[in-house]
């Protein structure tokens, strides 16, 4: 296998996460190429500590810019607050390295903006991180999307749910607060995941009126001092899309403050022929609507572990979040090779600044009560 040297910047939960997907790089059964994490940035000494455990490294650092002087680096990986993610990737292509970049890519539409025409002027291979979409279900939902077997469709839902802000006693982090998270809140949070595969299918809004919620104003900070929180918590966004010239709504929902859910992605496409649906709730499930004479069905079928990548898990076996993960970086690597082909891929910079487009959209309709058109 080839190898690529990658550093990563910002080794909190998801900096760890990356760094657990390349340690088990061998599951993959037939891929080109092999990332080494080589470099840890991070300002917190006992995050760069957990790093030593892995026999790779060469280079743990509290000054990022120190990594990316590190010419055998050529992958960055960068998960930090949003309120750095402008000036991070910037510094990461200005640096000439190739760059894997957390979501929502920017704090803003303008911070994203500023990213990918930084991605235009230097050519380098970027992509923005979303992960469920390399569940085995979303890959079989893209499938029967593609396949002309909806019909006409009638509605799209595509969502993101769960319940970590649900306990008023949770101390504040930077993901509750606006200067650090950013305008868009929970948008900026989730909302990648929910609009990924809509945008993937060509499901682009051409219109937004958004509800968004803050539930808890206020939140303890690590002295026990009540302060602002500020972002918004849940968002529904009734989106309309045109598809060979009908109108057909979409409801995209990123919710923080969801009782009973922990991790829940979901998609449901709804047309005049059939139907398909699957959820994170029922990982191995997925459904399909059929018309069988005057009956109408859900059928439910029971999955196995086929994503994007072969691996050397058992079929039949039921995949999670780290496999979902490791898929996603597996086609970065693999796309970057040029060995991936037409098979599904990571998110990009465009798909990344559509997603902005709609939240700064949905913020004006939110401020306005109002439609607002995207087109
Ligand atoms: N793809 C996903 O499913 C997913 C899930 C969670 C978070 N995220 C995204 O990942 C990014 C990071 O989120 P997280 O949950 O890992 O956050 P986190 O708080 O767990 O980790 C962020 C890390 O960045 C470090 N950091 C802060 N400022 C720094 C600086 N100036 N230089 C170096 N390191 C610095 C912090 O010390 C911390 O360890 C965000 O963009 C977030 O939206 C993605």
């Amino acid at each position: 296998m080839k190898q690529v040297k990658v550093g990563i910047i910002g080794g909190g939960l998801m900096g760890r996460e990356s760094a657990s997907a390349f340690g088990r790089w061998f599951a993959f059964s037939d891929i080109a190429v092999q990332p080494v994490l080589l470099a840890v940035c991070d300002l917190d000494e006992s995050v760069l500590e957990w790093y030593k455990k892995v026999n790779t490294i060469e280079q743990l650092t509290a000054d990022y810019k120190e990594l990316l002087q590190n010419k055998d680096i050529e992958v960055v990986y960068v998960a930090v607050p949003h309120n750095l993610h402008e000036q991070f990737y910037v510094d990461v292509l200005e640096s000439g390295k190739d760059l894997i970049a957390e979501k929502p890519f920017g704090i803003d539409l303008f911070a994203c903006q500023k990213i990918v025409d930084k991605i235009k002027e230097t050519g380098r291979f970027v992509r923005c991180s979303s992960e469920f979409p390399f569940l085995p279900g979303p890959q079989r939902v893209i499938d029967y999307a593609k396949s002309g077997s909806l019909g006409k469709i009638l509605e799209i839902k595509s969502g993101f749910h769960h319940s970590s802000d649900l306990n008023v006693d949770k101390p504040i982090n930077w993901k509750r607060m606006i200067k650090f998270c950013g305008e868009i809140g929970v948008m900026g949070d989730l909302g990648m995941h929910a609009v990924h595969l809509p945008l993937r299918l060509g499901y682009n809004p051409i219109s937004v009126y958004a509800n968004l919620q803050n539930v808890v104003k206020e939140r303890k900070n690590d002295k026990g001092e009540l302060v602002p929180c500020d972002t918004w918590d849940n968002a529904i966004l009734h989106t309309r899309i045109e598809k060979e010239g009908h109108v057909v709504p979409m409801a995209l929902e990123m919710k923080r403050i969801a009782p009973s859910e922990t991790n829940t992605w979901y998609i449901e496409i709804i047309g005049t022929k059939g139907g398909v649906r699957y959820s994170t709730k029922e990982p191995k499930t997925f459904w399909t609507f059929v018309m069988d004479g005057k009956a109408q069905k859900w059928c439910k079928e029971d999955l196995g572990f086929q994503s994007v990548l072969p691996t050397i898990t058992g079929g039949i076996f039921e995949p999670g979040f780290p496999d979902c993960f490791m898929q996603m970086l597996g086609t970065y690597f693999a796309e970057r090779d040029g060995t991936l082909g037409d098979r599904f891929h990571c998110a990009t910079p465009e798909e990344a600044l559509r997603s902005h487009q709609l939240f700064a959209a949905a913020l004006v309709s939110s401020k306005h009560h109002q439609v607002v058109s995207l087109i």
